[in-house]
This record gives C-alpha cells, structure tokens and sequence, in this order.
C-alpha cells in the first residue's frame, strides 16, 4: 500500500468533475515538469533522485558508520533546506524520550538554522570536553546561519580535541566547485559530498544533504529512498490526471485557492511530524509565494492546538483550507487503564487503544471543520516508518512543482529571500 489522498470531505466545496477537469487540463503542466521545458528547468534534478541516490547510499552508509563509531554526537549545520528535510525525517523517526535501556541511537543535533546566541551557548557549553563530529552543510557555502555556526562549532571541537587534527570529523555537503565550504574542504582535506547543481535547497532531502544526516541518525536510507522511487512511479511516471495522486492534489489546492481559500493549514496528529510541516512550509513558501501569488502553507499540531488555534479554524475568517496527515497504523500499542473511582468519567473509553481515540478525534475534527466551512484533504499514510516518508517527501515535492506551474509561478527559485540577507549585511557594515 502506498500513501493516497483522499478529497471527498472538499466536494461541498468544489465538485468531483471540477475537480477531473482541472487535473485533465494541468497534464500540460505534468508535460511541462517531466520533459523539463517550464520555468526554471535546469532545477528539476530532483525528479530523478530516487535513482540517482540509491547508487550513493553505501558511501553515504559508509561515511555515517564511522561517524558513528568515532563519536555519540554529531552536530548538523544548515538552514533552510540544507537542515528541514534530515530534521523532518529524524524527528518523525526518533523516540522523543531517550530510553537509556535501549540500543541507544547516536545523538544528531543541529545548529545554524538560527542566530540566537542561547541557542548556540547552549549547545556549546553542552559540547564541551565531548568529542563530536561536524556535518556542515550548504549548498551555497556563504550563507551566513550555518557560517557563524560552523565557525564556533570547530573552535570548540578543535578544544576538545587537544591539538589533535580535526579533520576526519568534519564531513562537507556543498557545491562541487563553487563556494567557500568547497575551498575549505579541499583544503582541509575533510570528506565531502556534493548537492547537484540542477537541484535546489528545498528539493534536495534525498541528496546527501537529507541523507548523511539521517543516516548517521541511524535510520534506512535505501528504504526511504526505495519509498521515493515507489512515489515517482505513481506520479512522476503516470501522466494519468485520474490515477497521479499528485496532479490531483495540486488541482484541488488550486482550484480552493481559486474560491478564496489561500492558507493551507497542514495538521498532524502525530507529534513526530512536526517537522514534516516545518519542512512543507519552506517547500510550498518559498516554491509559490511569488509575483503577489500563491497559498500561504501553515501547519498545526493536533489535537494540541485545538486548544489554541481550533476556535480560529472552526470560526474565523473563510480563507482556509485543512491538509490532513492521517497516519493508519501507528507502530506502538498503550490501553487506556480502568479506574475504580471513574471521578472523571473516563471508563467509558477504557480498553481501548489511545490511537482509537486519536483517530476519532481526527474523524470529529474533520466533520466539525467542514461543517465550519473549511474544506479538508486528507493524505493517507499507512504508518509512519522510512519508506512511506520517502513516499511522504517526494509526493510533496513533485505535487509542489506542479501546483506551482499550474498557478503560473517559477517553482525553483526564491528572489524573496535576498531582501533580509542585504540587509543585514548593510546594517553589520559588511565591506
Ligand atoms: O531552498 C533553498 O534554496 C534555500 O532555502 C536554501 O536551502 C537555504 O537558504 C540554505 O542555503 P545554502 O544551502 O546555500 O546554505
């Protein structure tokens, strides 16, 4: 089974033959991605990830087997696409609690997706006298975040490392030639991996720049990459506007944006996903919100803000639409206990598995906000492991893609980002 969308709880909204009929007039926009004739085609490497990454993987394996066996922690530096994908995919995989009991998986922090000096004290002082490896990531290598970042990272590993050479704990992913992170590693002589030139920030989680991380994270690469290839297959290989779950997605959303509906709220049920919103937000932000156009992507955490935000949803302003993450079986098993007193008359739910009751307050949820005027889509995910967020990741890439050409904007470039960048440079006098 792989992951599906379902749109039925949008059709009080929009109809089943609107719907048909703008996935069948997009094909052109489907024709446009794959033969890579649309705007900013010299960035559509990533369409062939899944096959280009799976003969990278045992290097990849390989780099993060030694990082794990030279050090317990290793430090990921980058901002923006060069950190969202590893984080999303970490998180959504990795115990929140550490279980010390366990086959303890080897620590993967993150630093320079923020200038904040606590942050960075934190995790420094945190770091002192520990031997930890760096991954230093960007494809540019001038960004400024990671810079800073990685520039106090290695002074306090060269610290701790007493005069030894730090080298061989350092991992580059960059540029193949341009770029400062480029010079200093063939410099330096640290091992390094390169983020194709035809593949853009956002869209780069299956490189190594998505890849390392997770790995040295201790997960499955080959299955998330497999999970990719299995996606590509249903969308970027099926030209079919009935069957490509991709093409309708991206109708529906544009045909919502079209009746007025212009903040995609994407909700989880799941806390481990948080990231895969945070992630989705740079995708579709910096993919269409261009030329006074686009949906602006929003994410929550339900049913926690349910308590914050749920007023809003159910009653505000009729500009919303809801992105469902509906995840089927969920990997661990917890019973709600009996209680002899029942002083908060909860018995009534005893026995049962607390994902029942997560999912029908995802069922409740959905009737209530579409009876409130939010149309919702749901994208079925048969649980939540390596493969099926690999599915979960290149859906949303090639669905971005496409949804973007279908509302006339380049998806693979972000003139936006460079107005904050110039100026804080002015404003630090930067020669
Ligand atoms: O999608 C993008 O291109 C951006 O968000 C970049 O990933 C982000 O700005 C980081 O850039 P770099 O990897 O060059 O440091």
């Amino acid at each position: 089974m792989n992951i599906s969308i379902d749109y039925t709880s949008c059709l009080s909204f929009i109809t089943a033959g609107e719907i048909a009929q703008k996935a069948g007039t997009s094909v052109i926009h489907y024709e446009e991605l794959i033969n890579r004739t649309g705007a900013g085609n010299t960035f559509t490497g990533w369409l062939n990830l899944p096959e280009e990454s799976v003969k990278k993987a045992e290097k990849i394996n390989k780099v993060a087997g030694r990082l794990r066996e030279q050090a317990d922690i290793t430090v990921v530096t980058g901002i923006g696409g060069s950190y969202l994908g590893s984080k999303s995919v970490i998180d959504s995989l990795d115990d929140f609690i550490q279980q010390d009991n366990k086959d303890r998986k080897h620590e993967v922090l993150f630093a320079g997706q923020n200038i904040s000096e606590d942050y960075h004290y934190k995790l420094m002082t945190y770091l002192e006298g520990k031997v930890f490896n760096i991954i230093v990531i960007s494809k540019s290598g001038t960004t400024t975040e990671p810079a800073i970042a990685f520039r106090l990272l290695k002074k306090q590993l060269e610290e701790n490392m007493q005069g030894r050479r730090i080298n061989k704990h350092i991992v580059a992913v960059t540029d193949s030639d341009k770029g400062a992170l480029r010079k200093l590693a063939d410099r330096e002589d640290y091992e390094s991996f390169i983020i194709p030139d035809d593949v853009g920030g956002r869209y780069s989680v299956l490189t190594p720049a998505g890849l390392l991380p997770i790995a040295v994270a201790g997960y499955d690469i080959e299955e998330m990459i497999r999970g990719a290839a299995e996606m590509a297959k249903e969308t970027r290989d099926n030209n079919s506007p009935e069957t490509n779950p991709a093409l309708i997605y991206a109708s529906v959303r544009n045909l919502l944006y079209d009746r007025g509906k212009f903040i995609e709220l994407l909700v989880n049920y799941e806390p481990g996903l948080h990231y895969i919103g945070e992630w989705w937000k740079q995708l579709f932000g910096e993919s269409e919100g261009k030329d006074g156009k686009g949906i602006f992507p929003a994410s929550a955490n339900l049913t926690t803000d349910l308590h914050s935000l749920g007023q809003y949803i159910q009653d505000g302003k009729r500009i919303l639409f809801e992105t469902v993450l509906s995840v089927s079986s969920i990997n661990s098993e917890l019973l709600i206990p009996h209680d002899e007193d029942n002083l908060d008359n909860f018995n009534y739910i005893a026995g049962k598995r607390l994902s029942e009751v997560n999912a029908r307050a995802e069922e409740g949820t959905i009737m209530a906000h579409v009876s409130g005027g939010v149309p919702v889509i749901k994208i079925k995910i048969p649980r939540i492991n390596e493969r099926y967020l690999g599915q979960l990741l290149y859906f949303f890439e090639i669905s971005c893609a496409l949804s973007a050409y279908i509302l006339g904007v380049n998806p693979f470039d972000q003139p936006g980002v460079e107005a904050y960048k110039k100026n804080m440079s002015g404003l630090l006098g930067k020669p």
